[in-house]
């Protein structure tokens, strides 16, 4: 199988403790995959490392066809490159609707050069509809983003994601104050994303991680102690002892 994202033995200490410890990860060009385990396993380090916020100390991180490492990129390349990251907080703007967050959005995908004399056109119209309707806002177009619910924030800042048109998509812990309703359409939505694209989706409710019906890694001490579906992963006694068991 040839992966869109492998990371190769990384390792990134704080202060002497080692927070990723000699990671080895791969994912697919088309692949929904729940990432689990302990809080400080380093599950959002490892987001951290692939966005290049953070820098190892050592190992690799091969992206695309022709394994370009995104080690030497910046945090901007890496985002143009194609990987998306949604951040736990929604960080949409309040004041302004969801059509012209999503608006936003597209103009910051195209560049800082083409927001210069920008006018909406009717292909970046109905590209706005598009990706609205993709994360079911299509109905909320005029809504002003401060009156949705917080699940709709999340879904709004994954349309705005979606603007720039990202072949990875990091989510971290998307269920998080969300209610059931929400969470199981963040589900079906992160599902049907990942038809086209790799997402990594990391999460703590296990129901949710059930939904998502995916393969599973399960991250302790900044290593894989176990990958598989949910099933495999859950009966691994290792599993149970370090976090299930808790
Ligand atoms: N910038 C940093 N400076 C110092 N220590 C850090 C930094 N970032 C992460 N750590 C430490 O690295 C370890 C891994 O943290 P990380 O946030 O990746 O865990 P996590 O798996 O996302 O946990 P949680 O489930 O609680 O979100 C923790 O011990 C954390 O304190
Ligand atoms: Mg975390």
């Amino acid at each position: 199988m040839s992966s869109l994202l492998e990371v190769r033995g990384v390792t990134k200490s704080f202060d002497g403790f080692r927070a990723i410890n000699d990671l080895s990860f791969q994912i697919g060009g088309a692949e929904l995959r729940a990432v689990i385990g302990p809080n400080g396993a380093g599950k959002t380090t490892f987001m951290d490392i692939v966005t290049g916020k953070t820098r190892p100390d050592t190992g690799e991180v091969l992206w695309g066809e022709h394994s370009r490492s995104l080690l030497r990129m910046n945090e901007a390349q890496i985002a143009r490159a194609g990987v998306g990251r949604k951040f736990q907080r929604p960080t949409v703007f309040e004041d302004q609707t969801v059509s012209d967050n999503l608006v936003m959005a597209l103009k910051a995908a195209r560049g800082p050069f083409a927001v210069l004399g920008w006018r909406p056109t009717t292909a970046s119209i109905a590209r706005v509809a598009e990706l609205a309707d993709e994360v079911g806002l299509g109905s909320a177009l005029t809504r002003t983003a401060g009156e949705l619910s917080h699940g709709q924030k999340q879904w709004l800042e994954i349309g705005m994601l979606l603007a720039q048109e990202p072949r990875l998509l990091l989510v971290d812990e998307p269920a998080a104050g969300m209610t059931l309703a929400e969470r199981e359409l963040t589900t079906t939505l992160l599902r049907r994303l990942a038809e086209t694209r790799a997402v990594v989706v990391v999460e703590h409710d296990m129901d949710f991680v059930r939904r998502l019906n995916c393969r599973v890694t399960v991250l302790h001490q900044g290593a894989v102690l176990a990958e598989g579906s949910l099933d495999h992963v859950t009966r691994d006694q290792q599993v149970i002892d370090v976090y299930l068991g808790r």
